[in-house]
């Protein structure tokens, strides 16, 4: 064999050789070690062999010269083919599969507090009232001595809460927001008020030591008991139906004078037909005590009112007859789905 006949035979096996690792190769990384290997300008095989190049007749050189760059062509278009391969197939990998049956949107339903809420709040709405906020960081005077509170009372015990550095606390009950709003608006005034308030309480079926609070405020001229217990009442058979009655039990409040503890009977679906539920208790309440008025500088002489505080969780409860107050707060979708309308 020539000189020129081996150096050809050479460089075929060469690129079989070559064509078989391309093949061989798992990744792109595995594709660029066989293209250095044997394209490669100054280790690579291919070019060693053109190195012998030198060693031949002039008149030889261009048929192996000629050859050489047909299998470096046909390497190097393997090579890419192979590398454009690798490419599909990881963009495949990452494209969403349209094949696959869609998913339909999921519609998200109140949390059956909330419902409770937007419920109370639209009964209130349409009686006149407007929504109120405050802070649930407060400070002393604000959760108790402006309602009728020294720290020292009995009461102030009753709703221990959580105490912040610098002597704020994180407030007891929603009442607070009676003192803030008296502060800033001269009456009359008719607000409802919701948010978080925090206590020391156990966490059981009837009580969690952070809950949802709405609390209301009247206050105007002429306002009377009558009123007070109109209005409630009227909530109350707006939220639970015509047949609702409801029930003051004398009770106490330092902010109220009187106060009373708010239960309502409502018609219920019996076996045979409606009937009336037990009494249950909704919402403590009372008439404005002269002392708070004083405290804000309204004129109690001239100016009266009634306020209530209520817990939208229990009234859910009822609502609902839920018989645990934690259910609402565990986040347990197939509980909460049940009141929220949706599947
Ligand atoms: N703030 C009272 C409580 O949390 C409820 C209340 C509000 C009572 C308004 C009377 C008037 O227990």
């Amino acid at each position: 064999m020539s000189d020129v006949d081996s150096l050809i035979v050479e460089l075929r096996a060469l690129l079989d050789e070559a064509l078989e690792a391309v093949e061989a190769a798992a990744d792109e990384a595995a594709l660029e070690a066989v293209r250095v290997g044997f394209l490669g300008r100054k280790d690579g095989r291919i070019s060693g062999v053109l190195r012998g190049l030198g060693a031949l007749d002039p008149e030889d050189r261009p048929r192996v010269g000629q050859e050489a760059n047909r299998v470096k062509e046909a390497l190097q278009a393997r090579i890419d083919e192979a590398e454009a391969a690798m490419d599909a197939a990881r963009e495949a990998e990452s494209a969403p599969d349209l094949t696959l049956p869609g998913r339909s949107p999921r519609i998200g339903g109140a949390h059956p507090v909330s419902r409770a809420m937007d419920e109370i709040w639209s009964i209130f709405r349409a009686l006149g009232f407007t929504r109120a906020r405050g802070p649930e960081a407060e400070t002393e005077w604000y959760n108790f001595e402006a309602l009728n509170t020294p720290l020292d009372h009995p009461a102030a015990d009753e709703q221990d809460t959580l105490y912040l550095e610098g002597g704020g606390l994180l407030r007891s009950h929603t009442s607070p927001v009676q003192i803030r709003t008296m502060l800033a608006h001269d009456p009359p005034i008719r607000i409802l008020a919701p948010g978080w308030v925090h206590r020391r309480d156990t966490y059981d079926a009837t009580h969690t030591p952070s809950f949802l609070q709405i609390e209301g405020l009247v206050i105007d001229e002429g306002v009377t008991f009558v009123d007070f217990k109109a209005t409630l009442a009227e909530f109350a058979r707006r939220y639970w139906g015509a047949g609702t009655r409801i029930r003051l039990r004398p009770s106490f409040f330092p902010f109220t004078e009187p106060s009373a503890e708010v239960d309502v009977k409502r018609v219920v679906e019996g076996p045979d037909g409606p009937v009336e539920s037990d009494w249950l208790e909704i919402m403590g309440a009372g008439m404005v005590d002269p002392a708070v008025l004083e405290a804000v500088n309204i004129d109690p002489d001239r100016y009266s009112g009634f306020a209530f505080g209520m817990g939208p969780a229990r009234i859910a409860m009822l609502k609902y007859g839920v018989d645990d107050l934690r259910t609402f707060f565990e986040s347990d979708l197939r509980f909460l789905r049940q009141f929220a309308g949706v599947r």
